[in-house]
């Protein structure tokens, strides 16, 4: 069983305390339909090595996997969506990093297992871009980053073929636009909040601080 607890000073100074894989489990049940499907979008505010998202991205492979095995590129394009749908949060950098390198390491192990050797390098540059961008050090109460900047995530969406457009949210915003309302809503674009109507989504969401033009997903990492 995975270590829980990696030292008291971390106890004390941070709460960090790793949920196990039976509870984690469990919980994720609780929404099953989500967590299968590819592109459903989870954040895990304090997410420490990723323990939720983990799974979460586990699911949504072992998805693509039973349905785009035969065919590399819709594998590999399916499988960008699945892990550009992740979102994490965590105050400790190194738990950060560890956090993305268990991500890509599900996503690379994955992917050599289910098309072997058409794994292209590009997709798996483009999955190491997005981690860095979706995997965040900061602060999930001040919604700052480690620079004490407000924390931007950025929305990829597949548009046509293997184009993705990307847009950036400021976590604020996205978060504010649940907050007050008693239900559960999901991050960009599911939400009720009078911003501006997008198209794309058919619905209110706050308003993009930068968007990109739609690139091949596996040159993402040329928006900068
Ligand atoms: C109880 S652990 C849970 C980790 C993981 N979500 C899990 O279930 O295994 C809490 C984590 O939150 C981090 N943390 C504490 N305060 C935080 C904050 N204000 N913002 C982001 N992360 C924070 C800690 O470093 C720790 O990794």
């Amino acid at each position: 069983m995975a270590r829980q607890v990696k030292s008291r000073q971390r106890v004390t100074e941070f709460g960090e305390v790793f949920t196990n894989e039976r509870e984690i489990n469990a919980m994720l049940d609780l929404v099953k339909a989500e967590t299968e499907r590819i592109e459903s979008r989870f954040l895990e505010p304090a997410c420490g090595n990723g323990n939720f998202i983990a799974e979460v991205l586990r699911r949504k492979l072992a998805v693509v996997a039973s349905r785009y095995r035969r065919s590399p590129q819709e594998y590999q394009r399916y499988a960008f969506l699945a892990v550009s749908s992740i979102y994490g949060v965590e105050i400790q950098s190194d738990n950060a990093q560890e956090c993305r390198e268990r991500l890509f390491d599900i996503v690379e192990k994955g992917a050599r297992s289910a098309i072997r050797g058409a794994v292209e390098p590009a997709f798996l540059d483009a999955i190491r871009y997005v981690l860095e961008k979706n995997i965040l050090c900061g602060d999930a109460l001040t919604l700052k980053d480690a620079n004490d900047e407000p924390i931007i995530f950025a929305e990829w969406s597949l548009v046509t073929g293997d184009l993705v457009k990307r847009r950036d949210f400021l976590l604020s915003e996205l978060l504010e636009s649940s907050a007050g309302k008693n239900e559960q809503t999901s991050m960009f674009g599911e939400t009720n909040t009078p911003w501006m109507f997008d198209m794309e989504t058919q619905s209110y969401i706050p308003a993009p601080v930068r968007e990109y033009p739609p690139v091949d997903y596996r040159e993402v990492g040329r928006n900068g």
